[in-house]
This record gives C-alpha cells, structure tokens and sequence, in this order.
C-alpha cells in the first residue's frame, strides 16, 4: 500500500496554523540580526525537512516562507551588509527537484543550496557551518526520531544558534516506532501529555542557561507540538511574544472525566509562577525588574502575564514600595537595564 505523504493533499489547518507561527518568529528572528552588528557574518538558515515548496494548493510551505520573508527585507540586508546562506533538504528527490524549480521560476534575490539527502548525512555535511554566524535551524519533521539527544545537544552548544522543531501528537499513535528516540516517551502516555513530556525531556538534555520553550496547537483530535531553543535569552523572549493566533496558545490539560469526583484544585502554570516569584522577591533572590524578567523567560513565560500582578500583589502588602519614577518594567527593557526592586522590608 502506497504510504501518506504530507504533500499529497492541501496542508490541514494545523499545518498552516504552524507555518504561521515559524513566518512570525522567523520575521522577528531576521529582524534581530538585521538591526545588530553584535554579531556579524552572514544569516545561515537550515530547513532539513523542505518538502516541495508549496501544498498541492500553493499554499506556501516552509522553504518558500523563508525566500519570501527575505525578499521583502531584501533592502534592510544590503545596507546591513548581510550575506544569506539558505540550506534546503529533502530525502526525496522528487520535492527537491520541485523546490528547486519554484525558487528559479520566482527569480528570489537569493539563491538556496538544494540537496536530496537522509536527514542524518545532510546533517552531517553541514554541521560545522552551524553557528558560524547568526544560524538558525528548523527542523519540520515526521514524528521526532531525527532530533535525537545527540543532535540536540550539538545544536545546544553552537553559538548564536537558534533552533525549531515540530511534530504531531498523532505521530505517536501512526508511527510509534519513529517516536521512540532517546525520547523514550511510552506509546501509552495521553495524547495531552506527549508534549510536555517531550519539552521537559530536551529541556533536561539542555545545558545550564539554555532556553528551551514549547507552543501548543490543538486542532480537530490532533496536538502538534513545537520545540524552540536558544542559548540567548533574547530568542527566548522573541519566541514568547511570537503569537499568531490564540488557538497557539493552546495550554494542554487533561480532560476532565465525569467521572472524576474529586478534583483537585490544580494551579495553573502562570499562577504557579506568579507563587514563585513572590517567594523569591521576599526572600531577596530576585533583586532587580530585570532578574524578575529573566527569570519569567526562563520559566517560559512572558513577564507581562505574571510581573505586574506579582509587584501589586507584593505593593499592597508592603514588601516592596511605590516610587513613580522607579517603577519596576516587565518588558526586554528591565532585562537590558535592570532597575533595582524598592524593598520596605
Ligand atoms: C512534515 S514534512 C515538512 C514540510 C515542509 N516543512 C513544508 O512546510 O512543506 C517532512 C518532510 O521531510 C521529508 N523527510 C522525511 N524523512 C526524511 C529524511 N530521513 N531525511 C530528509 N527528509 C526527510 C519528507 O519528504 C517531507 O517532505
């Protein structure tokens, strides 16, 4: 029996839904390095898992997000002095025979090196180019057997390289032998639970300060999940204020059964924070808006869903103090320029 293949039909609604968040960040992401010289030589990009270029529709595809993201800033790159290296692969030679026809056929100011190779040996060929300079690595596969602990773990240490993965929850259930990396994630854990479990497991895989964040998106009966790294906590915030619908916000908890008597009163993630940071200012480990900052990043959440709360909360409880001028910020800024936390006690 002929086997599915992702670009036989129209991309669903989830696909586009990420595809959506990856031109977001990937537009935050250029804009960045375009507005830097902190840290020069070309942009390289790495799509690993190109497909085609478009869906059977000419819906746009990964590869094709990116030439036209960078068409559009094409001017913001030459009075930057930018290169731009573009990567594409795709194991079957059919899709990279078709993307490399639609990238000539646009006639895009820049023109991608295109290979037909296994993941691994692409990888593999172009792994020292990795980090040269400001990198960034998406890698869209089916289920997540490529991105091993190994893999992960490279990417984790080349500088200036940020990283972005996918896979359906689905996955799980077609092709439970693809899922079964390093992950180790058992076949039997519950749909909601896959990718937290995932999440957690490359966060513990990471190194110290490294920012690893995931994004949910459920549509019909499927959750695709979304992996980002960085070693600067810079991507991290760029990714958090990456939103491209509320659907992506998808915050995955168990369904709650009728069966279920007694329900324990569970915290939610941003209140379980805001917990923490209370007890952290208390205790002085947190002496700055900018720590209070970084550390909301850290956890992988935006300041300004729990910082303002937590400083009224502690204001009207005299900890901290009121001072118009000094007013403790919960955006990048407090993190650039921390300003020390006025403490009554
Ligand atoms: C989920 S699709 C990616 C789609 C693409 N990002 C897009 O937006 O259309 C995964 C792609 O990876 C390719 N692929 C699957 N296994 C691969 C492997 N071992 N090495 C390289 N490419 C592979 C498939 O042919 C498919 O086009």
């Amino acid at each position: 029996m002929a086997r599915y293949d992702h670009h036989d039909k129209p991309y669903d609604e989830g696909t586009r839904q990420k595809l959506r968040i990856y031109a977001a960040f990937l537009r935050a992401w250029i804009q960045v390095f375009l507005h830097t010289q902190a840290f020069p030589g070309p942009l390289r990009f790495f799509d690993f898992f190109a497909g085609p270029g478009q869906d059977i529709n000419g819906v746009s595809g990964s590869p094709m997000i990116l030439m036209e993201e960078l068409a559009r800033h094409y001017d913001l790159i030459g009075s930057s002095n930018r290169g731009i290296e573009i990567l594409f692969n795709d194991f079957k030679e059919k899709k990279a025979r078709a993307l490399s026809d639609l990238c000539a056929a646009r006639r895009y100011p820049f023109v991608p090196r295109i290979e037909s190779e296994d993941f691994f040996k692409s990888f593999e060929g172009h792994r020292e180019e990795i980090g040269c300079s400001p990198s960034f690595v998406l890698l869209d596969q089916c289920g997540v057997k490529f991105v091993t602990k190994e893999i992960f773990q490279y990417l984790t240490t080349r500088p200036q390289t940020d990283m972005l993965f996918f896979f359906a929850s689905s996955s799980q259930r077609r092709f439970s032998d693809q899922f079964a990396n390093d992950l180790q994630i058992p076949t039997d854990t519950p749909y909601w639970e896959v990718h937290r479990r995932v999440a957690d497991c490359y966060r513990a895989w990471a190194p110290l300060n490294y920012f690893v964040g995931q994004y949910s998106i459920k549509k019909g009966g499927n959750i695709y999940g979304l992996v980002f790294g960085s070693g600067h906590w810079l991507g991290m915030y760029k990714f958090l204020t990456t939103d491209s619908g509320e659907e992506a916000n998808y915050e995955i908890e168990a369904p709650l059964r009728q069966r279920d008597f007694f329900i324990e009163t569970k915290l939610t993630k941003l209140e379980k924070l805001e917990e923490e940071l209370e007890h952290l200012i208390r205790e002085h480990v947190l002496l700055s808006d900018g720590a209070v900052a970084l550390h909301c990043v850290t956890q992988g959440v935006l300041p300004t869903k729990v910082a303002p709360t937590v400083y009224k909360r502690l204001r009207a409880k005299g900890v901290l103090g009121h001072s118009r001028e000094q007013q403790p910020r919960s955006s990048d800024d407090a993190i650039r320029n921390p300003r020390p936390l006025i403490f009554l006690h």
